[in-house]
Protein backbone atom coordinates (compact mmCIF):
# COMPACT_ATOMS: atom_id res chain seq x y z
CA UNK A 1 0.00 0.00 0.00
CA UNK A 2 1.17 3.16 -0.98
CA UNK A 3 2.22 6.09 1.96
CA UNK A 4 -0.89 8.02 -0.03
CA UNK A 5 -3.50 5.01 -0.11
CA UNK A 6 -2.39 4.67 4.10
CA UNK A 7 -3.14 8.42 4.94
CA UNK A 8 -6.34 7.94 2.88
CA UNK A 9 -7.51 5.17 5.12
CA UNK A 10 -6.30 6.71 8.30
CA UNK A 11 -8.65 10.00 7.77
CA UNK A 12 -11.23 7.09 6.78
CA UNK A 13 -10.48 5.87 10.20
CA UNK A 14 -10.48 9.32 12.14
CA UNK A 15 -13.71 10.40 10.58
CA UNK A 16 -15.92 7.30 11.29
CA UNK A 17 -14.53 7.77 14.77
CA UNK A 18 -15.89 11.67 14.57
CA UNK A 19 -18.97 10.43 13.34
CA UNK A 20 -19.67 8.35 15.85
CA UNK A 21 -19.14 11.34 18.68
CA UNK A 22 -21.69 12.79 17.10
CA UNK A 23 -24.47 10.29 16.28
CA UNK A 24 -23.80 8.71 19.93
CA UNK A 25 -26.40 11.40 21.19
CA UNK A 26 -25.21 10.09 25.41
CA UNK A 27 -25.54 6.92 26.63
CA UNK A 28 -28.27 5.79 24.39
CA UNK A 29 -26.02 4.60 21.29
CA UNK A 30 -23.44 2.95 23.73
CA UNK A 31 -25.86 0.99 25.85
CA UNK A 32 -27.67 -0.46 23.10
CA UNK A 33 -24.06 -0.70 21.51
CA UNK A 34 -21.83 -1.21 24.18
CA UNK A 35 -18.96 -2.85 22.02
CA UNK A 36 -18.23 0.84 20.82
CA UNK A 37 -17.39 2.04 24.32
CA UNK A 38 -13.59 1.43 23.71
CA UNK A 39 -13.70 2.98 20.39
CA UNK A 40 -13.98 6.47 21.30
CA UNK A 41 -11.64 9.44 20.96
CA UNK A 42 -10.32 9.79 23.94
CA UNK A 43 -9.14 6.20 24.32
CA UNK A 44 -7.74 6.41 20.99
CA UNK A 45 -5.65 9.28 22.56
CA UNK A 46 -4.71 7.34 25.02
CA UNK A 47 -3.21 4.51 22.91
CA UNK A 48 -1.51 6.63 20.40
CA UNK A 49 2.00 6.51 21.95
CA UNK A 50 1.98 2.30 22.21
CA UNK A 51 2.18 -0.35 19.88
CA UNK A 52 0.23 -3.95 19.96
CA UNK A 53 2.41 -6.65 18.55
CA UNK A 54 0.49 -8.66 16.36
CA UNK A 55 0.54 -11.95 14.65
CA UNK A 56 -1.66 -13.21 11.67
CA UNK A 57 -2.66 -16.73 11.91
CA UNK A 58 -3.67 -17.67 8.72
CA UNK A 59 -2.32 -15.17 5.37
CA UNK A 60 -4.73 -16.57 2.95
CA UNK A 61 -6.89 -14.16 1.38
CA UNK A 62 -8.89 -12.51 4.30
CA UNK A 63 -5.16 -12.70 6.67
CA UNK A 64 -3.57 -10.60 3.51
CA UNK A 65 -6.71 -8.48 3.88
CA UNK A 66 -6.17 -7.70 7.35
CA UNK A 67 -2.51 -7.24 6.89
CA UNK A 68 -3.31 -4.60 4.24
CA UNK A 69 -5.72 -2.59 6.85
CA UNK A 70 -3.10 -3.01 9.64
CA UNK A 71 -0.77 -0.96 7.92
CA UNK A 72 -3.09 1.96 8.43
CA UNK A 73 -3.38 0.95 12.62
CA UNK A 74 -0.81 3.28 14.31
CA UNK A 75 -1.34 1.65 17.24
CA UNK A 76 -0.31 -2.10 16.15
CA UNK A 77 2.50 -3.51 14.26
CA UNK A 78 2.10 -6.91 12.89
CA UNK A 79 5.69 -9.06 14.73
CA UNK A 80 5.09 -12.70 13.11
CA UNK A 81 3.16 -14.35 10.41
CA UNK A 82 1.95 -18.43 10.50
CA UNK A 83 0.65 -20.58 7.46
CA UNK A 84 0.61 -24.00 7.05
CA UNK A 85 0.88 -23.29 3.26
CA UNK A 86 4.07 -21.93 1.97
CA UNK A 87 3.08 -20.10 -1.17
CA UNK A 88 0.22 -17.84 1.38
CA UNK A 89 3.42 -17.52 3.58
CA UNK A 90 5.29 -15.70 1.29
CA UNK A 91 2.90 -13.68 -0.28
CA UNK A 92 1.93 -12.58 3.60
CA UNK A 93 5.95 -11.90 3.51
CA UNK A 94 6.71 -10.10 1.11
CA UNK A 95 4.21 -7.51 2.56
CA UNK A 96 5.87 -7.55 5.83
CA UNK A 97 9.21 -8.52 5.42
CA UNK A 98 10.28 -7.72 9.08
CA UNK A 99 7.49 -10.43 10.68
CA UNK A 100 9.11 -13.48 12.15
CA UNK A 101 7.72 -16.43 9.41
CA UNK A 102 6.52 -19.93 10.91
CA UNK A 103 4.44 -22.82 9.73
CA UNK A 104 2.97 -24.14 13.35
CA UNK A 105 1.18 -21.63 15.04
CA UNK A 106 1.75 -23.02 18.39
CA UNK A 107 5.29 -21.87 17.94
CA UNK A 108 3.71 -18.10 17.38
CA UNK A 109 1.90 -18.96 20.60
CA UNK A 110 5.12 -19.32 22.42
CA UNK A 111 6.77 -15.68 21.49
CA UNK A 112 6.95 -13.59 24.45
CA UNK A 113 6.60 -10.54 22.16
CA UNK A 114 3.24 -11.56 20.78
CA UNK A 115 0.14 -9.39 22.43
CA UNK A 116 -2.32 -10.80 20.13
CA UNK A 117 -3.39 -13.38 17.45
CA UNK A 118 -5.53 -12.67 14.21
CA UNK A 119 -6.82 -15.86 13.27
CA UNK A 120 -7.97 -15.97 9.90
CA UNK A 121 -8.13 -19.94 8.74
CA UNK A 122 -10.55 -21.99 7.67
CA UNK A 123 -13.68 -22.58 9.89
CA UNK A 124 -12.62 -26.09 11.36
CA UNK A 125 -9.68 -24.54 12.91
CA UNK A 126 -10.76 -21.39 14.38
CA UNK A 127 -12.08 -23.05 17.80
CA UNK A 128 -8.18 -24.98 18.29
CA UNK A 129 -6.42 -21.96 17.44
CA UNK A 130 -8.44 -20.06 19.69
CA UNK A 131 -8.46 -22.00 22.57
CA UNK A 132 -4.64 -22.56 22.70
CA UNK A 133 -3.99 -18.87 22.37
CA UNK A 134 -5.81 -18.46 25.17
CA UNK A 135 -4.51 -20.66 27.41
CA UNK A 136 -1.03 -18.91 26.03
CA UNK A 137 -2.34 -15.52 27.25
CA UNK A 138 -2.98 -14.16 23.87
CA UNK A 139 -6.16 -11.78 22.90
CA UNK A 140 -7.25 -12.97 20.13
CA UNK A 141 -9.39 -11.69 17.09
CA UNK A 142 -11.02 -14.48 15.17
CA UNK A 143 -12.72 -14.27 12.17
CA UNK A 144 -16.44 -15.27 11.87
CA UNK A 145 -18.02 -17.49 12.03
CA UNK A 146 -16.97 -18.57 15.92
CA UNK A 147 -16.55 -22.46 15.27
CA UNK A 148 -17.39 -25.45 13.14
CA UNK A 149 -19.57 -26.77 15.59
CA UNK A 150 -21.94 -25.88 18.55
CA UNK A 151 -20.00 -27.86 20.80
CA UNK A 152 -16.63 -25.52 19.82
CA UNK A 153 -19.01 -22.79 20.40
CA UNK A 154 -19.48 -23.34 23.70
CA UNK A 155 -16.15 -24.11 24.85
CA UNK A 156 -15.04 -21.07 23.70
CA UNK A 157 -17.89 -18.71 25.22
CA UNK A 158 -17.00 -20.85 28.51
CA UNK A 159 -13.82 -20.33 28.21
CA UNK A 160 -13.72 -16.89 27.29
CA UNK A 161 -16.07 -15.99 30.84
CA UNK A 162 -13.12 -17.19 33.40
CA UNK A 163 -10.47 -15.43 30.88
CA UNK A 164 -8.78 -12.07 31.50
CA UNK A 165 -8.34 -11.82 27.57
CA UNK A 166 -9.78 -10.04 25.07
CA UNK A 167 -11.92 -11.61 22.30
CA UNK A 168 -13.04 -10.09 19.21
CA UNK A 169 -15.11 -12.01 16.26
CA UNK A 170 -14.83 -9.82 13.13
CA UNK A 171 -18.68 -9.41 12.84
CA UNK A 172 -17.86 -6.17 11.08
CA UNK A 173 -21.15 -4.99 10.58
CA UNK A 174 -21.31 -3.95 14.21
CA UNK A 175 -18.48 -1.42 13.55
CA UNK A 176 -20.03 -0.15 10.09
CA UNK A 177 -21.20 3.05 10.44
CA UNK A 178 -24.20 2.76 8.23
CA UNK A 179 -25.22 -0.15 10.20
CA UNK A 180 -24.87 1.32 13.65
CA UNK A 181 -26.95 4.13 12.73
CA UNK A 182 -29.09 2.23 10.65
CA UNK A 183 -29.70 0.06 14.26
CA UNK A 184 -30.07 3.42 15.85
CA UNK A 185 -33.04 4.29 13.67
CA UNK A 186 -35.11 1.41 14.02
CA UNK A 187 -34.40 1.16 17.99
CA UNK A 188 -35.36 4.57 18.13
CA UNK A 189 -38.85 3.59 16.43
CA UNK A 190 -38.73 5.41 12.96
CA UNK A 191 -39.69 2.34 11.34
CA UNK A 192 -42.33 1.37 13.75
CA UNK A 193 -42.44 -2.15 15.17
CA UNK A 194 -39.99 -4.49 13.39
CA UNK A 195 -42.52 -7.17 12.12
CA UNK A 196 -40.09 -9.13 9.76
CA UNK A 197 -36.88 -9.59 8.49
CA UNK A 198 -35.42 -10.37 4.69
CA UNK A 199 -32.39 -11.27 3.99
CA UNK A 200 -30.53 -12.34 1.07
CA UNK A 201 -27.06 -13.36 -0.28
CA UNK A 202 -26.97 -13.95 -4.42
CA UNK A 203 -23.94 -14.48 -6.46
CA UNK A 204 -23.08 -16.52 -9.75
CA UNK A 205 -19.45 -17.51 -9.03
CA UNK A 206 -19.04 -21.27 -8.08
CA UNK A 207 -16.68 -20.31 -4.77
CA UNK A 208 -13.54 -22.15 -6.28
CA UNK A 209 -10.30 -21.34 -5.83
CA UNK A 210 -7.66 -22.39 -8.42
CA UNK A 211 -5.80 -25.51 -6.93
CA UNK A 212 -2.28 -25.86 -8.59
CA UNK A 213 -2.01 -29.79 -7.35
CA UNK A 214 -5.10 -32.23 -6.96
CA UNK A 215 -3.67 -32.77 -3.26
CA UNK A 216 -4.85 -29.54 -2.33
CA UNK A 217 -8.57 -29.78 -3.18
CA UNK A 218 -9.58 -30.24 0.11
CA UNK A 219 -7.12 -27.36 1.86
CA UNK A 220 -7.51 -24.81 -1.06
CA UNK A 221 -11.11 -25.53 -1.31
CA UNK A 222 -11.47 -25.50 2.36
CA UNK A 223 -14.97 -23.89 2.14
CA UNK A 224 -17.13 -26.95 0.04
CA UNK A 225 -16.20 -29.51 2.18
CA UNK A 226 -18.23 -30.25 5.19
CA UNK A 227 -15.41 -30.91 7.25
CA UNK A 228 -13.92 -27.73 7.60
CA UNK A 229 -17.05 -25.59 6.27
CA UNK A 230 -20.93 -24.90 7.42
CA UNK A 231 -21.19 -23.58 3.63
CA UNK A 232 -23.00 -21.00 3.20
CA UNK A 233 -24.68 -20.15 6.36
CA UNK A 234 -21.66 -20.16 8.59
CA UNK A 235 -19.60 -17.92 5.52
CA UNK A 236 -22.40 -15.67 4.21
CA UNK A 237 -25.86 -16.17 7.13
CA UNK A 238 -23.56 -15.62 10.05
CA UNK A 239 -23.35 -11.49 9.27
CA UNK A 240 -26.94 -11.26 8.21
CA UNK A 241 -28.46 -12.93 11.09
CA UNK A 242 -26.33 -11.47 13.83
CA UNK A 243 -27.98 -8.23 12.12
CA UNK A 244 -31.35 -9.36 12.40
CA UNK A 245 -30.86 -9.99 16.34
CA UNK A 246 -28.76 -6.75 16.87
CA UNK A 247 -32.30 -5.23 15.18
CA UNK A 248 -35.00 -7.49 17.05
CA UNK A 249 -32.81 -7.16 20.46
CA UNK A 250 -34.13 -10.93 20.25
CA UNK A 251 -32.91 -14.45 18.96
CA UNK A 252 -34.84 -16.40 17.36
CA UNK A 253 -36.56 -19.41 19.15
CA UNK A 254 -36.74 -21.82 15.87
CA UNK A 255 -35.33 -22.83 12.34
CA UNK A 256 -36.85 -24.68 9.21
CA UNK A 257 -35.46 -24.73 5.80
CA UNK A 258 -33.77 -26.47 2.76
CA UNK A 259 -30.83 -26.64 1.10
CA UNK A 260 -29.49 -28.26 -2.05
CA UNK A 261 -26.90 -28.32 -4.39
CA UNK A 262 -28.81 -27.63 -7.06
CA UNK A 263 -26.17 -25.79 -9.83
CA UNK A 264 -22.66 -26.28 -8.68
CA UNK A 265 -22.54 -30.59 -9.24
CA UNK A 266 -18.63 -30.44 -9.16
CA UNK A 267 -18.16 -32.68 -5.88
CA UNK A 268 -19.25 -30.29 -3.03
CA UNK A 269 -20.60 -30.67 -0.14
CA UNK A 270 -21.99 -27.73 0.60
CA UNK A 271 -25.10 -26.55 -0.32
CA UNK A 272 -25.20 -24.13 -3.18
CA UNK A 273 -28.89 -23.13 -2.45
CA UNK A 274 -30.73 -22.49 1.03
CA UNK A 275 -33.79 -20.86 2.04
CA UNK A 276 -34.44 -21.01 5.75
CA UNK A 277 -37.32 -19.59 8.10
CA UNK A 278 -36.09 -18.23 11.80
CA UNK A 279 -38.91 -18.11 14.04
CA UNK A 280 -39.01 -15.35 16.56
CA UNK A 281 -41.27 -16.13 20.05
CA UNK A 282 -43.70 -12.53 18.76
CA UNK A 283 -43.84 -14.24 15.56
CA UNK A 284 -41.68 -12.25 13.75
CA UNK A 285 -39.63 -14.30 11.19
CA UNK A 286 -36.88 -14.01 9.63
CA UNK A 287 -36.77 -15.13 5.60
CA UNK A 288 -32.91 -15.88 4.59
CA UNK A 289 -31.89 -17.30 1.15
CA UNK A 290 -28.83 -17.55 -0.58
CA UNK A 291 -28.25 -18.96 -3.83
CA UNK A 292 -24.69 -19.02 -5.82
CA UNK A 293 -25.87 -19.45 -9.29
CA UNK A 294 -27.48 -16.20 -9.91
CA UNK A 295 -26.84 -12.50 -8.47
CA UNK A 296 -29.74 -10.51 -9.93
CA UNK A 297 -30.87 -9.89 -6.15
CA UNK A 298 -27.31 -9.23 -4.78
CA UNK A 299 -27.22 -8.92 -1.28
CA UNK A 300 -29.75 -7.65 1.61
CA UNK A 301 -30.30 -7.02 4.85
CA UNK A 302 -33.81 -5.93 5.18
CA UNK A 303 -35.23 -4.91 8.58
CA UNK A 304 -39.14 -4.45 7.91
CA UNK A 305 -41.08 -2.49 9.92
CA UNK A 306 -44.77 -1.30 10.20
CA UNK A 307 -43.92 1.84 9.10
CA UNK A 308 -40.66 1.68 7.33
CA UNK A 309 -38.14 -0.71 5.50
CA UNK A 310 -34.34 -0.23 6.81
CA UNK A 311 -32.30 -1.57 4.03
CA UNK A 312 -29.06 -1.57 6.48
CA UNK A 313 -26.64 -3.38 3.53
CA UNK A 314 -27.78 -0.78 0.69
CA UNK A 315 -27.20 2.28 3.46
CA UNK A 316 -31.14 3.51 2.73
CA UNK A 317 -34.98 3.23 4.19
CA UNK A 318 -38.14 3.73 2.93
CA UNK A 319 -41.53 4.72 4.86
CA UNK A 320 -44.84 3.24 4.36
CA UNK A 321 -46.45 6.15 4.35
CA UNK A 322 -44.57 7.80 1.50
CA UNK A 323 -46.41 8.13 -1.90
CA UNK A 324 -50.04 6.83 -0.32
CA UNK A 325 -51.68 6.39 -3.17
CA UNK A 326 -54.20 3.63 -4.91
CA UNK A 327 -52.85 0.06 -4.65
CA UNK A 328 -52.24 -1.40 -8.13
CA UNK A 329 -55.84 -3.30 -8.12
CA UNK A 330 -57.68 0.03 -7.56
CA UNK A 331 -55.56 1.58 -10.39
CA UNK A 332 -56.11 -0.79 -12.51
CA UNK A 333 -59.64 -1.28 -11.51
CA UNK A 334 -60.48 3.14 -12.02
CA UNK A 335 -58.29 2.77 -15.21
CA UNK A 336 -61.08 0.26 -17.01
CA UNK A 337 -63.69 2.42 -15.46
CA UNK A 338 -62.63 5.67 -17.04
CA UNK A 339 -62.06 3.69 -20.57
CA UNK A 340 -58.53 4.01 -20.71
CA UNK A 341 -58.18 0.31 -21.09
CA UNK A 342 -60.60 -1.40 -23.05
CA UNK A 343 -59.17 -5.07 -21.98
CA UNK A 344 -57.43 -5.82 -18.86
CA UNK A 345 -53.85 -5.17 -19.60
CA UNK A 346 -52.13 -8.32 -18.33
CA UNK A 347 -48.20 -7.39 -17.94
CA UNK A 348 -48.98 -4.08 -19.62
CA UNK A 349 -46.27 -1.25 -18.40
CA UNK A 350 -48.95 1.01 -17.19
CA UNK A 351 -50.30 -1.06 -14.53
CA UNK A 352 -48.00 -1.78 -11.59
CA UNK A 353 -48.72 -4.50 -9.14
CA UNK A 354 -49.31 -3.98 -5.61
CA UNK A 355 -45.88 -5.09 -4.99
CA UNK A 356 -44.20 -2.80 -7.21
CA UNK A 357 -45.24 0.13 -5.08
CA UNK A 358 -41.97 2.70 -5.70
CA UNK A 359 -40.64 4.53 -2.30
CA UNK A 360 -38.69 7.18 -2.28
CA UNK A 361 -35.62 6.03 -0.68
CA UNK A 362 -33.79 8.06 2.14
CA UNK A 363 -29.82 7.81 3.01
CA UNK A 364 -28.95 6.12 6.39
CA UNK A 365 -26.24 8.67 6.36
CA UNK A 366 -26.23 11.89 5.19
CA UNK A 367 -22.40 11.42 4.02
CA UNK A 368 -20.85 9.57 1.45
CA UNK A 369 -20.49 5.85 2.26
CA UNK A 370 -19.57 2.43 1.15
CA UNK A 371 -21.79 0.59 -0.60
CA UNK A 372 -20.79 -3.66 -0.59
CA UNK A 373 -21.82 -5.59 -3.69
CA UNK A 374 -21.80 -8.46 -2.34
CA UNK A 375 -19.59 -10.29 -4.83
CA UNK A 376 -15.82 -10.05 -2.97
CA UNK A 377 -15.18 -12.96 -1.67
CA UNK A 378 -12.17 -11.19 0.69
CA UNK A 379 -14.10 -8.11 2.14
CA UNK A 380 -15.15 -4.58 0.89
CA UNK A 381 -13.92 -1.20 1.37
CA UNK A 382 -14.55 0.47 4.63
CA UNK A 383 -17.50 -2.25 5.82
CA UNK A 384 -16.42 -2.02 9.53
CA UNK A 385 -13.77 -4.41 9.34
CA UNK A 386 -10.61 -1.85 9.45
CA UNK A 387 -12.38 -0.02 12.45
CA UNK A 388 -13.27 -3.89 14.06
CA UNK A 389 -9.05 -4.57 13.83
CA UNK A 390 -8.37 -1.48 15.11
CA UNK A 391 -10.50 -1.51 18.00
CA UNK A 392 -9.07 -5.18 18.73
CA UNK A 393 -5.65 -3.79 18.76
CA UNK A 394 -6.53 -0.67 20.86
CA UNK A 395 -7.77 -3.60 23.31
CA UNK A 396 -4.87 -5.54 22.97
CA UNK A 397 -2.77 -2.56 24.74
CA UNK A 398 -5.58 -1.17 27.45
CA UNK A 399 -7.00 -5.04 28.22
CA UNK A 400 -10.80 -3.65 27.74
CA UNK A 401 -12.79 -5.96 27.00
CA UNK A 402 -14.99 -5.61 23.75
CA UNK A 403 -18.43 -5.94 25.15
CA UNK A 404 -21.18 -8.33 23.53
CA UNK A 405 -19.15 -8.83 20.78
CA UNK A 406 -18.42 -12.84 21.46
CA UNK A 407 -22.02 -12.72 22.60
CA UNK A 408 -23.37 -11.76 19.03
CA UNK A 409 -20.93 -13.91 17.50
CA UNK A 410 -21.84 -17.18 19.62
CA UNK A 411 -25.44 -16.40 18.96
CA UNK A 412 -25.52 -15.75 14.87
CA UNK A 413 -22.93 -18.88 14.86
CA UNK A 414 -25.39 -20.86 16.70
CA UNK A 415 -28.40 -20.08 14.74
CA UNK A 416 -26.35 -20.58 11.19
CA UNK A 417 -25.03 -24.24 12.37
CA UNK A 418 -28.69 -24.88 13.80
CA UNK A 419 -30.07 -23.64 10.30
CA UNK A 420 -28.21 -26.72 8.41
CA UNK A 421 -28.75 -28.69 11.21
CA UNK A 422 -32.45 -27.96 9.86
CA UNK A 423 -31.58 -28.29 6.34
CA UNK A 424 -29.72 -31.52 6.85
CA UNK A 425 -32.30 -33.55 8.44
CA UNK A 426 -35.08 -31.61 6.87
CA UNK A 427 -37.53 -30.71 9.90
CA UNK A 428 -38.10 -27.67 12.63
CA UNK A 429 -35.64 -27.01 15.25
CA UNK A 430 -35.94 -25.80 18.30
CA UNK A 431 -33.01 -23.48 20.05
CA UNK A 432 -31.44 -26.37 22.33
CA UNK A 433 -31.53 -25.47 25.80
CA UNK A 434 -27.86 -26.48 26.92
CA UNK A 435 -26.70 -23.78 24.41
CA UNK A 436 -28.90 -20.80 25.93
CA UNK A 437 -26.95 -18.19 27.58
CA UNK A 438 -27.60 -15.64 29.73
CA UNK A 439 -27.37 -12.72 27.05
CA UNK A 440 -30.08 -14.18 24.98
CA UNK A 441 -33.44 -13.30 24.79
CA UNK A 442 -36.25 -15.42 23.19
N1 LIG B 1 -15.47 -11.32 7.92
C1 LIG B 1 -15.57 -11.49 6.62
O1 LIG B 1 -16.28 -10.78 5.93
C2 LIG B 1 -14.79 -12.58 5.96
C3 LIG B 1 -14.53 -12.55 4.57
C4 LIG B 1 -13.78 -13.58 4.02
C5 LIG B 1 -13.32 -14.62 4.82
N2 LIG B 1 -13.61 -14.63 6.15
C6 LIG B 1 -13.16 -15.72 7.03
O2 LIG B 1 -11.73 -15.72 7.08
C7 LIG B 1 -11.27 -17.05 7.26
C8 LIG B 1 -10.27 -17.36 6.16
O3 LIG B 1 -10.89 -17.25 4.89
P1 LIG B 1 -10.01 -17.03 3.57
O4 LIG B 1 -10.93 -16.70 2.49
O5 LIG B 1 -8.89 -16.12 3.88
O6 LIG B 1 -9.44 -18.50 3.35
P2 LIG B 1 -8.07 -18.85 2.64
O7 LIG B 1 -8.15 -20.29 2.28
O8 LIG B 1 -7.76 -17.87 1.57
O9 LIG B 1 -6.99 -18.65 3.78
C9 LIG B 1 -6.91 -19.49 4.91
C10 LIG B 1 -5.43 -19.70 5.19
O10 LIG B 1 -5.30 -20.44 6.41
C11 LIG B 1 -4.21 -21.35 6.21
N3 LIG B 1 -4.32 -22.42 7.22
C12 LIG B 1 -5.12 -23.52 7.20
N4 LIG B 1 -4.93 -24.22 8.33
C13 LIG B 1 -4.00 -23.56 9.06
C14 LIG B 1 -3.39 -23.80 10.31
N5 LIG B 1 -3.71 -24.86 11.06
N6 LIG B 1 -2.45 -22.93 10.76
C15 LIG B 1 -2.10 -21.84 10.01
N7 LIG B 1 -2.65 -21.56 8.81
C16 LIG B 1 -3.61 -22.41 8.35
C17 LIG B 1 -4.36 -21.82 4.77
O11 LIG B 1 -3.19 -22.39 4.30
C18 LIG B 1 -4.73 -20.51 4.09
O12 LIG B 1 -3.59 -19.81 3.66
C19 LIG B 1 -12.51 -17.95 7.24
O13 LIG B 1 -12.91 -18.20 8.56
C20 LIG B 1 -13.54 -17.10 6.54
O14 LIG B 1 -14.85 -17.41 6.90
C21 LIG B 1 -14.31 -13.62 6.71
Amino acid sequence: MSRKEEKQVDLSLRQFIKDLGGITGGAALLGTMPWLQSFTPDKLKEVAKEKSRIAIIGTGSRGQYHIHNMFSIQHAEIVALCDTYAPNLEAAAALVPTAKKYSDYRKVLELPEVDGVVIATPLNWHAPILLDALSAGKHVFCEKSMAYSMEECKQIYDTYQTSDRVVYFCMQRMFDEKYIKGIQMIQSGLIGDVVGARCYWYRNHDWRRPVPSPELERSINWRLYRESSGGLMTELATHQLEVCNWATKRIPKSVMGMGDIVFWKDGREVYDSVSLVYHYSNGVKINYESVISNKFNGMEDQILGHDGTMNLATGMYYLENENIGKSGIEQLLSQIGDKVFTAVPLAGASWRPETKKEYTPFPILADNFNVSDGISMIGAVNDGSDQMLSAFCQACITGEKGENIVEEAYSSTLLCLLGNQAMDEQRKIDFPEEYKIPYMKF
